[in-house]
């Protein structure tokens, strides 16, 4: 249960056309992540496939069934926002019953789901305390225990780790993976992280200005985006486009080459520049570079510690078979 298609959805907020005529499909069991600059779409189709939004044309079938016209609450879908939305006077067991009591859930079957749920999410120990005497991790594992009891056919989650600190972060992102492997239900995954996407994702969708601009694996898109923009959006820091004569050499008018894939030496190389920003995080170095034509800065990554500072001259060597050719049109030449 939980097969996800879009046909042919349009979206429009009065006269703006917000989602041109766009077709996903979504498997069952899949987890795939949306991502996408800031008010390229992604919360509007997470809230039109949960039926929050009605589609200005097209359909959406859950399942085989066309459900374009099904309210929210009979799609089986769960969503699970970047604000918690708990109820502060209710404690966390009234919290997570809450979607239940609604559907008319027998009490037995409400306290073994609400077990089964706390147990995943290590909240058994919190389920009589009130939200507000929750951190930040555990209000959003109430949150998602309250989408889960629900038993949805798939989860929706809309930035859900966002107001969470860096460690809580990694914690939670683990966490539902997990529940994702036990669970093998549909999700579906709006963040701007580049971890989180490529970490999660079975399938990752990139998205600009309501259109498609790639669908496939996390590393499908690392090896082979089909066009600068998603060359430039994936991965972290970002692929270096080098425009201009050094393109030309390789027949293209933007050549790319990811940070981690350029040798750095203090001594030769294929481009001489001088190292604006070195930041060392001790796992890697990464050293922001001018006076590479066509580049600037160009962004590198060494392994480990590099002892080079601001103002220093190196030399960048890419490793030829990484590198990465487009066309004017910015589309990938193969
Ligand atoms: N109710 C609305 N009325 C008018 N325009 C809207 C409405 N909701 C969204 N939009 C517009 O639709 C576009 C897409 O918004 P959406 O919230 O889906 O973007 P997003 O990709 O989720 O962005 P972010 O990463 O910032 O959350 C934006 O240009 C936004 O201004
Ligand atoms: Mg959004």
């Amino acid at each position: 249960m939980g097969q996800i298609k879009l046909n042919k959805v349009t979206k429009s907020f009065g006269d703006v056309a917000v989602i041109p005529p766009l077709d996903l499909t979504i498997e069952d069991g899949e987890f795939t992540v949306f991502v996408g600059p800031s008010g390229c779409g992604k919360s509007t189709l997470l809230r039109l496939i949960a039926g929050l939004e009605d589609v200005s044309s097209g359909h959406v079938e859950i399942d085989g069934v066309d459900a374009t016209d099904v309210p929210p609450a009979k799609r089986g879908l769960a969503m699970v926002f970047q604000s918690y939305a708990l109820y502060p006077h209710m404690s966390v067991r009234k919290n997570i019953a809450f979607p239940m009591k609604m559907a008319g859930v027998t009490a037995d079957e409400q306290n073994r789901r609400i077990s089964a749920a706390a147990e995943a999410l290590n909240l058994t120990d919190y389920l009589d305390r009130r939200p507000g005497q929750l951190s930040g991790g555990q209000r959003q594992r109430v949150a998602i225990g309250r989408a889960i009891v629900r038993e949805p056919g798939a989860f929706l989650f809309d930035e859900p780790l966002s107001n969470l600190d860096a460690a809580l972060r990694v914690g939670m992102r683990l966490e539902i993976s997990e529940l994702h492997e036990r669970l093998k239900t549909t999700m579906i995954y709006v963040t701007h992280d580049q971890v989180e996407a490529m970490t999660m994702a079975d399938k990752i969708v990139v998205l600009r200005a309501g259109l498609i601009e790639q669908v496939g694996s996390p590393l499908e898109l690392y090896h082979t985006p089909c066009n600068e923009f998603v060359a430039g959006f994936i991965g972290s820091p970002r692929m270096n486009l080098i425009k201009g004569a050094e393109a030309a050499k390789h027949n293209a008018a933007t050549i790319g080459i990811r940070p981690e894939h350029t040798a750095v030496s203090m001594t030769e190389g294929l481009w001489k520049g001088v190292v604006g920003v070195a930041e060392h995080l001790g796992s890697d170095t990464f050293l922001h570079v001018h006076g590479v034509p066509g580049c600037d800065p160009m962004t590198v990554r060494v392994d480990g510690e590099l002892p080079v500072r601001h103002g220093d001259t190196i030399w960048m060597t890419p490793q030829a078979d990484k590198l990465h050719r487009f066309d004017a049109e910015g589309l990938r030449i193969d």
